[in-house]
């Protein structure tokens, strides 16, 4: 077991000391004012320009003393000697003793590791090398059309958002269809469309036990035969940990990965494979170097000139000192539809917690909500309450230079109503009246890639896994189990037979009730 070797960070000086400047200055503070103050010079010193990621952090509501602060209470917390603990590959997730390392997928062959972690990086390796060979072998051939990945949360979430996000790479003749809710309707509206000597299905389940997964997997098995395809073993392949298990399924085309990669932190894996079909063996490589790329700039780069970093501090500032519970994401690139529902898994299920790493109550906010749609959409549909609403959500924004299309004029429209939108929520507008004043100074952060490719959007999402471990990591939480879905499942497990028989002995009157009512 890895101890913890800071202090939590309410019990730090820097906390203290944060909480004097907040009541002194950071409630009031009005980053007009700073603008006016600092000019160019505040853009330099609040943007960073990370691998493949620039961030301008600038219209937040810090000052420099505020980052000194925040950086102060890093250190306090131990944030560098937890990082460096995952990094070595210790047990840093206790709860279930096991170590995080999904950083490990993305490392590369020739990289120096610890010893005790060689053979992992060999194992990941002979696997990365087996399965884009599969991908390629599977490109090649054109019988397959159609590829059902079958999968929830981890298991879906990545590999669907990235396969979205990378179309312009995707090479034509496949379709991808990601199948994750145990709700029949969407099993059966992919299946409607498909032939089964031209699909491919994959099952996807760390566990191989997931109900919804499983259920999913019967169901696309039965279908199967029912629709007179043969070969079982050229048409499902399983991506999980639990390798008997998806032979005792009888799948005999199985893609292996390892207990210290968290679903939440798996499109690295096996969990890709989706991925690799689409945009090929080397694109895949490409995603995994721009991943790496951010890890090591996270694990190398010193606190201050650190982007992830700066980023997990100016969340636990906004949380547990100005009290925003929600922050919001605003992808303007239609490939990154599915982005705010991946970023909610990655930052909700790690760090929705309520006690630190050794079970003790927490007196502060943990996760906030995380939300979001694509820009220009969100801006006729939500932005209002942003705005002109009386709670302060920070927003990101996330713009790409390059666009992948021709057609014209569309580009350069989007790109400034994401300025505009930033621009707008910082400046407000006084003295128009009434209904019509925007009270301006309401935080964003503003996200630059310079192309949406495998490399840069591995590192966007290796910056986002970084992040998130930062706050987790000042809070003392655990970010990597995920106990609080499991009483639901129980409870799932009793329930549905009593649809089925109409037994409501014992339960609450209102779900009682309900059943009745289902019935
Ligand atoms: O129930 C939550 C969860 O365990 C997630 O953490 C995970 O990504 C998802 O279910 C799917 O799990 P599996 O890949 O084992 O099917």
């Amino acid at each position: 077991m890895s101890a913890r070797t800071g202090v939590r960070c309410d019990r730090t000086a820097a906390w203290k000391q944060l909480r004097a400047h907040y009541d002194e200055l950071g409630a009031r503070f009005d980053v007009r004012t700073a603008f006016e103050a600092d000019g160019d010079a505040r853009f330099a010193a609040f943007s960073e320009a990370a691998p493949h990621v620039f961030a301008d952090l600038s219209k937040n509501l810090i000052d420099r003393r505020t980052e000194e602060l925040l950086l102060a209470l890093a250190r306090e917390s131990g944030l560098e000697a937890h990082r460096d603990a995952m990094f070595a590959g210790q047990p840093i997730n206790r709860t279930e003793d096991r170590a995080v390392m999904h950083f490990l997928l993305r490392a590369p062959a020739d990289v120096t590791v610890a010893e005790h972690n060689k053979a992992a990086l060999a194992d990941v390796h002979a696997t990365l090398d087996a399965m884009l060979a599969y991908a390629e072998q599977l490109r090649g051939d054109h019988t397959i059309t159609d590829v059902v990945n079958i999968g929830i949360g981890g298991s879906d979430l990545g590999p669907q958002m990235v396969v979205r996000a990378l179309d312009a790479f995707t090479a034509p003749g496949k379709r991808f269809h990601f199948v994750s809710n145990v709700d029949g309707h969407e099993l059966a509206g992919v299946l409607k469309g498909l032939a089964p000597e031209h699909t491919l299905f994959l099952i996807a389940s760390k566990t191989f036990t997931t109900a919804e997964t499983m259920t999913n997997a019967q169901s696309a098995k039965r279908w199967f035969a029912q629709s007179g395809g043969v070969d079982v073993a050229r048409h499902f392949a399983a991506l999980t940990t639990n390798v008997e298990a998806a032979r005792a399924f009888g799948i005999e085309k199985t893609f292996g990965f390892w207990d210290w990669v968290g679903g939440r932190y798996s499109l690295w894996s096996a969990i890709g494979l989706p991925i690799a079909l689409a945009i090929g063996a080397d694109g895949f490589r490409a995603l995994l170097a721009g991943a790496h790329a951010m890890d090591e700039h996270f694990r190398t780069a010193p606190l201050a000139q650190n982007l992830p970093v700066r980023l997990g501090l100016l969340d636990v500032w906004y949380r547990n000192f100005h009290g925003f519970t929600s922050r919001s994401i605003a992808p303007y690139h239609s490939a990154l539809a599915r982005l705010p529902a991946y970023l909610q898994q990655l930052e909700m299920e790690s760090n929705g917690k309520q006690v630190d790493a050794s079970g003790e109550a927490l007196s502060f906010g943990t996760s906030p909500v995380l939300w979001g749609e694509p820009g220009t959409n969100g801006q006729h549909a939500y932005f209002q309450m942003l705005h002109q609403g009386t709670d302060v959500i920070p927003l990101e924004f996330v713009a790409v230079r390059d666009a992948t299309h021709e057609l014209e004029g569309h580009h350069p429209k989007l790109l400034a109503n994401a300025l505009a939108q930033a621009q707008a929520l910082m400046a407000g507008q006084a003295d128009a009246g009434g209904h019509k004043n925007f009270p301006g100074n309401r935080p964003s952060t503003f996200f630059v890639l310079d192309k949406l490719t495998p490399e840069s959007l591995g590192a966007f999402l290796a910056m986002y896994e970084h992040r998130v471990f930062t706050s987790g990591a000042l809070w003392g939480i655990n970010s990597f189990d995920q106990w609080g879905v499991e009483l639901g499942k129980v409870l799932a497990r009793d329930i549905e037979p009593r649809l089925a028989s109409g037994d409501t002995q014992g339960l609450d009157a209102s779900t009682a009730g309900l059943i009745a009512r289902l019935r």
